[in-house]
């Protein structure tokens, strides 16, 4: 069977993983989310009673909103007047009230095969309260903004959660962001601690993660941001991961030796601060709607919006979406292979998973290192039952067939998960016949940054599956399809996806700009969140999201926007004007194509192509480099100077079929613009 017939087959759920499952049939699913729709309050406060509240909501404030910009300003609060510490419940309350404090919380798998350790519930405690009054003694208070660059290590979740200990503000980079990156991020959130290592390797390339902060600290420091302190894991240099408790660990890790500068009075290894610390720190407790963290995403202007999300909110609905989305319990051990970087490391590596008690893989590597049976290793090693990971890595494994993965038992998988874009029904097939033996419910999760958890997703025991549809809304989602003038369809159709009410895990504004939050989301169609996906509905009802309807596109699950790369591109000075658009990739599902227009006397050659490239790396990071340049001395438009974009995808894909051309300047340019079209291979 080829994917081709597959895209309508319906695979039913497991019936091993049925009968012991949470939500065992649609029946039962449409029960409990016809009550998250009828009565949220009652449906959510429930769930929260779970949950440790230093103070209660007040009555009749459990949910306050507007979704509407013509009736003020746009508002979700949940549970106002409740206090909590999100800290407190993934660690304290799992420890002393659950009693799970010998329970293992994250099993450590290092770069390089051999190293790897572990920590407990209890041990990772005591290491969050030490950094908490690292922070402290520091000068980290409530409120303030903490920066983390951090590799896939244990004092990456140590450090998020101390600053959730004492109501500081985390934002997390990924690694693989760019000193300018860094910069933007630290300045706009002006962050004047930022938590560090020295590097980390990702299969056998080496990141000098605290030289990328140094060079950032100095770019910050030209716009006015003051960094006093750095603190920073010694995780390759000498002596690393070497501790008075645990000699034996060190062993493991092969030595790199990395030297690092360190700056007289304002850099502190973490090794050192730790040494001193006090063991013991009371929580805060933070209203429901303080901000628990920024995570910068991708906007449709050049520069990246600030998400923020909440207390509460967020906490129950990482919680819940995990527990269900995945049918987690107890005895199961978890992997999902984000890193902690990105929205889906946050809610699905860190809160999510801990508040429920679980145990997690936490691996700093990459999927084909030191071969592409690596996963399978990881799996067979820590007897993993729930896998969750992207298309693009789905499809990088494609490529190796499937005896690297025949090698490993994987008996031990009972659910696989995918996030970060459309899945292709052939990537879909693959992992559910080669890796998950046709034995294993496959989890299409549809989400957002901006989203907090799941939004649409399939259940593990209730929900049939249909390759490349995320299916049915999770509790507390409505979602509506609109067409262009914002009016409801109906039935089988296609359209915008939008969210019609508020649910606990939404973000609640953009960081220092309100403005920006209702406009992107709510100013197109009043009274609706706009997700900015384009999504068809089936017969069945089932929902297929079908890609970005923006200027976003999507490489290996993680969201771009042309703009941003466009206004990097032409800030050098051989390049008049540039257009980006997505192309598809075997592997990253989309690729950048970029058209590039240079100033007078600039010929085009090799050296100017490499150092756009370049350019496009140092500023955004190597994950947004163009794949594809073509040198496009015009660009088509429309009268009013507009670039269609709509023309250059078909031209990057070389098709003829431009649609309706009429309102171009100057039709003349698309004869050439085939004509310059790049070899691809
Ligand atoms: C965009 C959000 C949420 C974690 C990873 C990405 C696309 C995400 C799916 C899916 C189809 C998906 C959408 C969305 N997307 N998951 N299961 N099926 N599309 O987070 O960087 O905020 O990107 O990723 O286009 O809008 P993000």
């Amino acid at each position: 069977m080829d994917a081709g017939d597959s895209a309508e087959k319906v695979f039913a759920p497991n019936v091993e993983v049925q009968q012991s499952a949470h939500v065992k049939s649609l029946d039962e699913y449409k029960t409990l989310y016809q009550k998250s729709i009828d009565e949220p309050v009652a449906f959510w406060g429930e769930i929260l009673q779970d949950f440790h509240l230093e103070k209660q909501p007040r009555p009749n404030k459990s949910l306050e909103f507007n979704f509407n910009c013509d009736d003020g300003p746009i508002g979700v609060k949940w549970f106002q007047g409740a206090t909590t510490n999100v800290c407190y419940n993934v660690l304290d309350r799992i420890v002393k009230e659950k009693g799970k404090g010998d329970k293992i919380a994250f099993y450590w798998e290092g770069n390089d095969i051999g190293d790897d350790s572990k920590i407990t519930y209890s041990e990772l405690l005591v290491e969050v309260c030490k950094f908490a009054n690292v922070l402290k003694d520091v000068g980290v208070k409530r409120g303030d903004r903490v920066a983390i660059y951090m590799p896939m290590i244990i004092e990456l979740v140590v450090a998020m959660l101390a600053c959730a200990r004492i109501g500081a503000i985390h934002s997390i980079v990924f690694g693989g962001f760019s000193a300018d990156s860094l910069a933007g991020r630290m300045v706009d959130g002006q962050c004047s601690v930022v938590v560090t290592a020295d590097g980390v390797y990702r299969g056998s390339k080496l990141l000098k993660l605290k030289e990328v902060v140094d060079n950032a600290i100095t770019l910050a420091d030209k716009k006015g941001l003051k960094v006093h302190t750095v603190i920073a894991v010694r995780h390759l240099g000498p002596g690393a991961g070497q501790t008075p408790e645990a000699p034996a660990q060190s062993a493991k890790r092969p030595c790199y030796d990395l030297e690092t500068t360190m700056v007289e009075g304002r850099d502190h290894w973490w090794h050192d601060k730790m040494a001193t610390a006090s063991d013991q720190c009371e929580p805060e407790w933070m209203d429901a709607e303080d901000p628990l963290f920024i995570l910068y995403t991708s906007g449709s202007t050049g520069t990246p919006k600030g998400v923020v999300h909440t207390q509460i909110g967020y906490m129950l609905y990482t919680a819940t979406t995990f527990k269900y989305s995945f049918d987690f319990h107890d005895d199961h051990v978890y992997w999902c292979t984000a890193d902690i970087g990105w929205i889906t490391g946050h809610s699905y590596v860190v809160y999510g998973p801990m508040a429920n008690g679980a145990t997690s893989v936490l691996f700093e590597g990459v999927p084909t290192y030191p071969d592409p049976g690596r996963c399978w290793q990881i799996t067979d090693k820590y007897n993993v039952s729930i896998l969750y990971t992207a298309p693009t890595l789905i499809r990088t494994l494609m490529k190796f067939g499937d005896e690297p993965i025949k090698k490993y038992s994987r008996q031990s998988l009972r659910v696989l998960g995918t996030v970060g874009e459309p899945i292709n029904p052939e990537a879909w097939l693959f992992y559910y016949k080669s890796i998950g033996d046709s034995r294993c419910p496959i989890v299409d999760t549809f989400w957002q940054t901006e989203t907090g958890g799941h939004t649409i997703t399939s259940l593990p025991g209730a929900t049939p599956m249909k390759p490349g549809s995320a299916t049915l809304p999770f509790f507390g989602i409505d979602p509506v399809i609109l067409n262009d003038d914002g009016k409801i369809l109906k039935g089988e159709c296609e359209g915008s996806l939008a969210f019609r009410r508020p649910w606990p895990g939404m973000m609640r504004t953009v960081y220092g700009d309100h403005e920006r939050f209702e406009r992107t989301y709510f100013k197109t169609f009043p009274g609706f969140y706009r997700t900015g996906d384009g999504c068809r509905r089936d017969k069945d009802g089932y929902l297929w999201v079908t890609g970005r309807i923006d200027d976003m596109f999507n490489v290996s699950g993680h969201l771009l926007s042309t703009a941003e790369i466009e206004s990097a591109v032409v800030e050098l000075p051989e390049v008049a004007e540039a257009a980006a658009v997505a192309y598809p990739h075997k592997v990253k599902g989309q690729c950048c194509y970029c058209f590039v227009t240079l100033v007078q006397g600039v010929t085009y050659s090799e050296e100017i192509i490499t150092k756009i490239k370049q350019h496009v790396r140092q500023r955004i990071g190597a994950h947004a480099q163009p794949d594809y340049l073509q040198n496009s001395p015009s660009l088509p438009k429309t009268r009013s100077g507009k670039i269609m974009r709509r023309v250059l995808r078909k031209v990057a894909q070389n098709s003829r079929d431009l649609g309706d051309i009429s309102t171009m300047a100057d039709p003349g340019v698309v004869e050439e613009l085939f004509k310059n079209r790049p070899k691809i291979s």
